[in-house]
């Protein structure tokens, strides 16, 4: 099953059934983005918009996009705000917005599913205004050594459906955002409250 399928799947039970790494994820946005309040943001891959109902709330201009359609027809029931934009988009093509034209980038649980992480870097640098912010929150390396990755029970089949995906180390994070030309690359470790011996999520802010 391809990214694309396997998201259509899962849309319609991913709010509902347990998963730390989306809740995690939720707490780090709403924890290292404090500052957005009237500013334009583009979301890369918005699936069904727990992180889109936060940036629209604030925000100047949401722009988000994903390749499911089922993911965005969540979140489009989510959020209902004439500043907010949904629409159909492959993160790995060149994205259909102008250059320099948003304050905030945020990619979040999406580049596991991404093999070129540089050509995606590369277009947010492309549409962001001078000295504004990337922001990248993705299942730690350190936990997909472990082999943790994105999986769900497909309702339909009732089997459990493991979606494609791909390694990036610390290394190659930080060489995609400064070959990309980004700077003041800060990184973070996220733990789950009750195991604190793995990160679950790294955190990636950094500045054009
Ligand atoms: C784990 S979900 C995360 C969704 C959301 N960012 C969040 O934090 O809840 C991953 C999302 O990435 C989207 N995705 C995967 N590959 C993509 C691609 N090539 N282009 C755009 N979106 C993609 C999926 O459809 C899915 O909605």
């Amino acid at each position: 099953m391809n990214t694309k399928e396997a998201y259509n799947n899962w849309a319609e039970t991913y709010d509902s059934v347990e998963n730390p790494t989306r809740s995690l994820d939720e707490k780090v946005v709403r924890t290292e983005l404090i500052d957005i309040t009237g500013k334009d943001i583009v979301e890369a891959g918005c699936g069904t918009g727990k992180n889109s109902v936060y940036f629209a709330k604030y925000a100047k201009s949401l722009q988000a996009f994903d390749l499911s359609e089922n993911m965005l027809a969540e979140a489009r029931k989510k959020v209902n705000s004439p500043n907010a934009d949904f629409f159909i988009h492959d993160i790995t093509k060149t994205w259909s917005i102008e250059g320099e034209s948003c304050d905030l980038v945020s990619i979040n649980l999406i580049l596991e599913h991404i093999e070129n992480i540089n050509f995606v870097l590369q277009q947010a640098f492309r549409i962001l205004r001078k000295k504004g912010r990337l922001f990248i929150c993705e299942l730690h390396p350190s936990k997909q050594e472990k082999g943790s990755v994105a999986r769900f029970t497909d309702d339909k089949s009732n089997k459990e459906i493991k979606l494609v995906s791909f390694f990036h180390s610390k290394k190659d994070f930080e060489n995609a955002c400064k070959s990309a030309g980004f700077i003041n690359i800060i990184m973070k470790d996220w733990f789950d409250e009750t195991n604190e011996d793995i990160p679950r999520l790294l955190s990636i802010l950094a500045v054009k």
